[in-house]
């Protein structure tokens, strides 16, 4: 049976890596992995509730929106038949497109990130990804490809906000280097490229597991 290992894909919004994800997942499969291919928020109950929120339609706090990010996650680990650490045992490759990485980016900004990563103990503990891969792409460009292609935009889609997470990103990963594997891979080029830098490291990566 191939090595399966566990992906998570990060990157502030309009980096592209949801299309990478795609990409990588192909590439997986291509080689002849089982590829289980996901993302947070989820499409399941809590994740649906989160995206409301987003999506402007229903308010709530900052932190409420943390903790549901908190509990979406553990639905997305802990789920009977479709959760990650099933899908895994089932031995699939995971690729998440975002991960706890991203709740310490988002709502670093507005609360106390060491509160973030306390409360996302749970899931860390349970699976920490093999890789956090960083789609690291200038806030700009990201802006410019919101406005290109998207029809709504969601309320964290400002130029402030992509620079605020951004720096939150770094922040987290500064904080988490010792017990956390983050690689970050140049965004800004064209996606083609981006998906052999990606290629690159994941490749690496299964080899080295
Ligand atoms: P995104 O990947 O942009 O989904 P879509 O492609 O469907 O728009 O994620 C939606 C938003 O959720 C994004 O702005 C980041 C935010 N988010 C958090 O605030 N905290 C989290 O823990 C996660 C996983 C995402």
């Amino acid at each position: 049976m191939k090595k399966n290992i566990f992906i998570a894909i990060e990157g502030i919004d309009g980096s592209g890596k949801s299309t990478q994800a795609k990409n990588i997942a192909k590439k997986l499969e291509g080689d002849g992995h089982k590829v289980y291919l996901t993302f947070e928020p989820t499409d399941m109950r809590i994740g649906k509730m989160i995206r409301s929120i987003l999506g402007g339609k229903e308010k709530a706090d900052e932190k409420v929106i943390a903790a549901l990010f908190v509990a979406d996650r553990l639905d997305h680990l802990l789920h009977e038949t479709e959760g990650i650490l099933k899908k895994i045992e089932e031995g699939y490759t995971v690729i998440t497109d975002r991960y706890y990485f991203s709740s310490y980016a988002y709502h670093g900004a507005h609360i106390d990130m060491d509160w973030v990563i306390a409360s996302n103990k749970m899931a860390a503990n349970t699976l920490k990804p093999t890789v956090n891969i960083f789609v690291d792409v200038s806030p700009e460009v990201a802006m410019e490809r919101i406005n290109l292609n998207r029809d709504s935009v969601e309320i964290y889609e400002t130029l402030d906000n992509l620079k605020a997470v951004q720096t939150q990103y770094l922040r987290a990963f500064d904080k988490l280097k010792e017990e956390e594997h983050i690689v970050a891979v140049n965004g800004d080029k064209t996606p083609e490229k981006v998906t052999e830098a990606l290629w690159e490291v994941i490749q690496k990566e299964i080899k080295d597991f």
